[in-house]
């Protein structure tokens, strides 16, 4: 019998196919997330103790995060590494000596002995480097999100449907087991009809990186400039937008919002605080909130229903009519209750809204690992090592993800327009030319 370090066993993988299994019994979970149709031990055996020979293309603070996980996943070699900016590929060098440099990634798609190229550059260079790499030959996983612009997402979206070669963008929720256990519950009815999602996503952190001399300031903090980055929407709201759309299977119609430079008034282009509203065609809506100069309400994921609530991000989930309330609780909760109504109320009800203390029930068992928003090496467990893994059995099977580029193309084209609202300071409604046939509204 195969032990389980054996080389060309992926651990990573197939714990997560073992956890999967227990709750959803194959079938039921791929009509509610079909891209998991690969991660089978089936679809794994497929592998038969072949090595994806990788490339890095971006080896800065997101790039090194995936060359670790490639070091762990046993059918993937990374045999070159490109950045046009020294100090960043001789630390990712230092991480694989063996791997062949590039500081142009022209050169490197040249290459035939690379299967699928790991991009993680920033924003405005995605489209770029995904279009070449199709072209290429190479099987390309590129950082989310998609790209900077929505024609350039259209140019992806089109070149991929006409192309061979397998896709992926890393939106890890969806390879996420609290997600995914979370979601099935959502479509199973858990908790009833989904009646609004509030996502937001506080942080009290500039951004800003630390800049060797002026002339590389754009470079190193491309993050906080329009020419390279979607500001908090693209950077943040994209992993959480592709949440909601998958919650309930269909997109928003419209968007509006506030966006402004609150706090961090230090030459940046992009927002620090966002509000946006979408609203889907049966009035239904998102509403989602960010900002980076105080971090008390953290990171949530929240689909609401009419019966219950699913915090994904807390791998927790409240139900409206609770009664598993403890002995104790009831009791308190009987005696807050008279003591209201003891009370004489002359006129318009006093009585304050705020928030109820709902027992907590754990959509996964064991503990929860939440993100707090960093890529931190060897501690994540948000799907981003299981996507990447993914990506690499299919650089050998040829296998194409199912709706994962899609789904990378919904959630960019609805930050993108957000973006667009909070500029032009109005209701933006989905434009015609930028439907996809996988989206419903
Ligand atoms: N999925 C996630 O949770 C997650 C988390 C963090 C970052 N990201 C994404 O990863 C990407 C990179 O982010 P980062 O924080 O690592 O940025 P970074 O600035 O740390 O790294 C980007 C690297 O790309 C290099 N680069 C830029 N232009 C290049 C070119 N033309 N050729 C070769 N190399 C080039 C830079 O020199 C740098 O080393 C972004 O798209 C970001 O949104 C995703």
């Amino acid at each position: 019998m195969k032990s389980e370090n054996e080389p060309g066993t992926d651990l990573s993988l197939r714990r997560f196919i073992k956890s999967l299994g227990y709750i959803a019994g194959g079938t039921a979970i791929l009509s509610m997330a079909p891209w998991l149709v690969s991660c089978t031990q089936e679809k794994l055996s497929e592998i038969r103790g072949g090595q994806a020979r990788i490339a890095v293309i971006g080896t800065g603070s997101r790039g090194q995060y995936h060359i670790h996980n490639l070091l762990q996943i046993p059918h993937a070699r990374i045999v070159a590494l490109c950045d046009d900016y020294a100090p960043n590929l001789d630390a990712a060098s230092a991480l694989v000596p063996a791997a062949r440099r590039y500081a142009d990634y022209r050169k490197l798609l040249e290459e035939d002995d690379i299967d699928g190229v790991v991009i993680a550059t920033p924003l405005n260079w995605h489209a770029r480097m995904v279009l070449d790499g199709l072209s290429a030959g190479k099987h390309v996983f590129c950082e989310k999100a998609m790209a900077r612009t929505m024609d350039e997402c259209k140019a992806i979206y089109q070149a991929y449907t006409h192309s061979d070669r397998v896709l992926y963008f890393c939106m890890q929720r969806m390879y996420d087991e609290k997600y995914i256990k979370g979601m099935q519950l959502v479509h199973n009815g858990l908790i009833g009809d989904v009646v609004g999602m509030r996502c937001h996503w506080f942080r009290n952190a500039d951004w800003r990186r630390p800049v060797p001399s002026p002339e590389l300031e754009r470079r190193i903090n491309w993050r906080l400039y329009r020419e390279s980055s979607g500001g908090l929407m693209t950077e943040l709201a994209s992993h959480q937008l592709e949440v909601c759309n998958w919650a309930v299977g269909r997109m928003p119609l419209s968007v509006a919002g506030m966006g402004d430079i609150v706090y961090w008034k230090d030459g940046r282009e992009v927002y620090d605080s966002v509000n946006v509203i979408y609203r889907y065609s049966d009035g239904v809506k998102i509403n989602y909130e960010s900002l980076i100069s105080n971090r008390f309400n953290g990171m949530e994921d929240q689909i609401l229903g009419n019966s219950g609530t699913m915090d994904l991000t807390k791998g927790l989930y409240y139900l409206e009519n609770d009664n598993s309330l403890s002995g104790i609780q009831q009791l308190l909760a009987q005696i807050k209750e008279k003591a209201f109504e003891a009370i004489p109320a002359a006129g318009p009800s006093w009585r304050s809204e705020t928030k109820k203390e709902y027992p907590p029930h754990s959509i996964v068992e064991g503990r929860v690992y939440v993100n707090p928003g960093q890529s931190t090496v060897g501690v994540d467990k948000d799907g981003s090592d299981v996507i990447l893994s993914s990506f690499c059995q299919a650089c050998i099977t040829g296998e194409k993800a199912r709706d994962v580029v899609e789904e990378a193309y919904c959630a960019t084209l609805l930050c993108l327009l957000a973006n667009q609202a909070m500029e032009e300071g109005r209701t933006v409604i989905f434009p015609e030319e930028y439907r996809i046939p996988y989206m419903k509204f």
